[in-house]
């Protein structure tokens, strides 16, 4: 029997991770590695799409990988490794560029959207063939499952649909993934504007929790968190968020029930509630923090365990590789 082959990402687009992305992706990549031949990638290639200083990248690369090991991705149990050390994810990624339609990778939502937010001159052909790169990252490993948002299906779908088509063309190459859209455990917002997503890349970070946050500032940060005037801790997301988004970080990093929450905090008000928030949060991301910490200081270990891993990721990547240039004639 052979476990289910997995691939999942995330760009290296700030230094630190936020508590959102250890939330809706690192917590289920955890469980996951368990069940799953996992490849999990921090996709800097991705990142160039859209202008890098060069210096910041390659660190944010190394602080990236740090923390995802310091959240609980084991190396050993999953393959964790940066894109641009394999070089099959770039060079798959022509193949395919050639049989998209220009048409069909214009009708990607997310590029439609980011580019309507550039300008067409800050828009990259990179940017435009960024899904196609990512069908690449999946189909190297003849992944079965990409666990991914709402906001990737459509990516995926492309994916499939290259996979099927280059297959039909070729004949048999790539394995046609799954699209599993894994429900999100919980969806994090913004502590200053509770309505909107929390993100690495959020234009102010008074809202955004960051996994290497000192205690003192996550602290700070909840304690300032929006709510409402209603004083009540009762979930109610859609007239008040503020409090909702606090008991679902509560509820998720604890490991209790929303309601138990409630129970608790009846009748007290917001303050404790943050107080007590404060605490599993900087109760959870201290240890994190120091392990991230403990990596990077020693970066011939880090490196030693990126290179293993990239090696060991090439090794499927390249044949697949193989067997797809030999196909078009190459
Ligand atoms: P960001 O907006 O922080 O740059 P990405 O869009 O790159 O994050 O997403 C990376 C991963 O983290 C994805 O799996 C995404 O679903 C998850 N993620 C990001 N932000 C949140 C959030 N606020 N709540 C839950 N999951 C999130
Ligand atoms: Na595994």
């Amino acid at each position: 029997m052979t476990t289910p082959r997995l691939y999942s990402g995330m760009q290296p687009s700030a230094d630190s991770l936020q508590i959102g992305n250890y939330i809706g992706a690192l917590l289920n990549w955890k469980a996951l590695q368990q069940t799953h031949d996992a490849y999990f990638s921090i996709v800097d290639l991705h990142a160039l799409t859209v202008a890098q200083d060069p210096v910041k990248l390659r660190e944010n690369t190394r602080r990236t990988a740090a923390q995802y090991i310091a959240s609980g991705i084991d190396p050993s149990a999953s393959t964790l490794y940066v894109q641009s050390h394999v070089a099959a994810h770039a060079q798959l990624a022509w193949l395919l560029n050639t049989i998209t339609g220009f048409g069909e990778a214009s009708r990607m939502t997310q590029f439609k959207d980011k580019s309507a937010r550039q300008g067409s001159d800050a828009t990259t052909v990179g940017l435009f063939a960024y899904p196609v790169l990512m069908a690449a990252d999946i189909l190297l490993y003849d992944t079965e499952i990409v666990p991914v948002g709402e906001d990737q299906r459509q990516h995926v779908e492309l994916t499939r649909d290259l996979a099927a088509r280059f297959n039909s063309r070729f004949g048999q190459t790539f394995t046609v993934p799954e699209v599993a859209i894994v429900k999100e455990t919980a969806k994090i917002y913004d502590l200053q504007n509770p309505t909107s997503k929390m993100s690495k890349s959020a234009e102010s970070h008074a809202g955004v929790i960051w996994l290497l946050d000192e205690p003192a500032v996550t602290h700070k940060k909840i304690m300032r968190a929006v709510t409402d005037a209603d004083g009540g801790v009762v979930f109610d997301r859609e007239n008040k968020p503020g409090v909702a988004n606090l008991l679902t970080i509560y509820s998720v990093l604890a490991e209790r029930s929303v309601g138990s929450l409630e129970d608790e905090y009846a009748g007290r008000g917001y303050g404790d509630l943050k107080k007590g928030l404060a605490e599993v949060v900087t109760g959870t991301f201290g240890p994190i923090r120091a392990r991230v910490l403990e990596l990077l200081d020693d970066p011939a270990e880090l490196d030693r365990l990126l290179a293993l891993n990239a090696d060991r990721a090439a090794g499927v990547a390249n044949e697949t590789l193989t067997r797809a240039y030999d196909r078009v004639g190459l």
